[in-house]
């Protein structure tokens, strides 16, 4: 750990990340030890950049995300995630903390993944810590389980692990390993209604829960396998059957979330008949109604085409596997 001054800062940027194999539900809520490993792609073009400037003379933790001043529940989280990082600094300076993402919050796309990861590796290194990617890891994923998975680049698998240094995730293939593209159908870019975490709290209380978790280390390693070989097709069908049983659990919980829209159904309907039309497009969902089109490279450009012109979607985002979480020289603060 190198010298730190009070009012040391440090820039992070971090991608979201899209899980072909998903993390839903949990063995421990405090650690966020998932109850399953997943697979996930970082997503270059939805970041989020985070400043973190140390400051003795604050009375408490302060946050600015996307030039808003915010209290309450986003900024008791953060402030719980920077003790864990004081924690291991062994030092109690109070944050200036100010976040600017390049995606609509709160809309399914995992943005709690580029927040935590962005944070966990500024405040890092606004302390002067020197970690290594698994120590990383292991920290984002207290803030928000996905967010282990935005700590290394390009294609990513999180290892469930036992306790809070095993639970951590690794790289799987670096960003250029396979041009893969995410064309995400945005049908709605508000809140959602049922945040993830109820969504993990609930789980257990669905029938199919112990099937899903019985089963998901094969499908893990199938895709793990899917991505090395760059095989769309078996990636596409695990990533498509993951995705129906998680929202079959969701679904089926007490009481049961609906993540679904009357727009997804729509895009969900157009994109499976593309498929059976020729064109090799899957797809998967998060804790939201936006859906994730999976393509490679030459066939983004169609899909994304195909979905503006759909009754209901907003926009079209398109994304590329991202690079890991790192430290950049521009600050969001002066
Ligand atoms: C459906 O990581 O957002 O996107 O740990 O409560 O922050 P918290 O949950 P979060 O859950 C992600 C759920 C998911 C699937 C996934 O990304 O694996």
């Amino acid at each position: 750990m190198r010298e730190t001054k009070p009012e040391a800062k440090a820039t992070a940027v971090a991608c979201a990340n899209i899980a072909f194999i998903k993390y839903w539900g949990r063995v421990d809520s405090a650690l966020n030890i998932p109850a399953n490993g997943s697979v996930s792609m970082n997503l270059d073009s939805l970041t989020t950049t985070t400043t973190v400037l140390l400051d003795e003379a604050l009375p408490g933790d302060a946050l600015v995300i996307n030039d808003v001043p915010t209290e309450g529940r986003a900024l008791e989280r953060v402030s719980r995630h920077l003790d864990a990082i004081r924690d291991v600094a062994g030092k109690r300076w109070r944050a200036r903390v100010v976040s600017r993402n390049s995606f609509p919050m709160g809309a399914g796309m995992a943005s709690s993944a580029a927040a935590y990861a962005a944070l966990t590796v500024a405040a890092a290194g606004a302390f002067g810590l020197s970690l290594d990617t698994a120590q990383l890891s292991a920290l984002a994923r207290l803030g928000s389980g996905s967010a282990c998975r935005s700590i290394p680049a390009g294609f990513v698998e999180w290892q469930q692990g036992h306790d809070h240094a095993s639970s951590v995730a690794y790289s799987i293939a670096p960003p250029e390993h396979w041009a893969l593209c995410d064309c995400i159908a945005v049908v709605a870019a508000g809140e959602k209604a049922v945040s993830s975490l109820q969504g993990h709290t609930m789980a257990h209380t669905s029938p199919l829960y112990p099937l899903r978790v019985r089963t998901t280390g094969p499908r893990v390693r199938d895709c793990r396998e899917a991505i090395l070989a760059r095989d769309m097709v078996r990636l596409g069908e695990v990533t498509e059957v993951d995705n129906f049983m998680l929202h079959a659990i969701a679904m089926t919980s007490e009481p049961p979330i609906y993540y679904w829209s009357d727009e997804t159904r729509r895009v969900l309907d157009a994109v499976l008949t593309w498929r059976e039309q020729g064109l090799p497009v899957y797809l998967t969902l998060d804790a939201g109604p936006n859906v994730h089109c999976l393509c490679e490279q030459a066939h983004a450009e169609q899909v994304t085409q195909r979905l503006k012109a759909l009754p209901g979607v907003l926009d079209v985002l398109v994304a590329r596997p991202g690079a890991g979480a790192h430290l950049i020289d521009e600050h969001l603060i002066e």
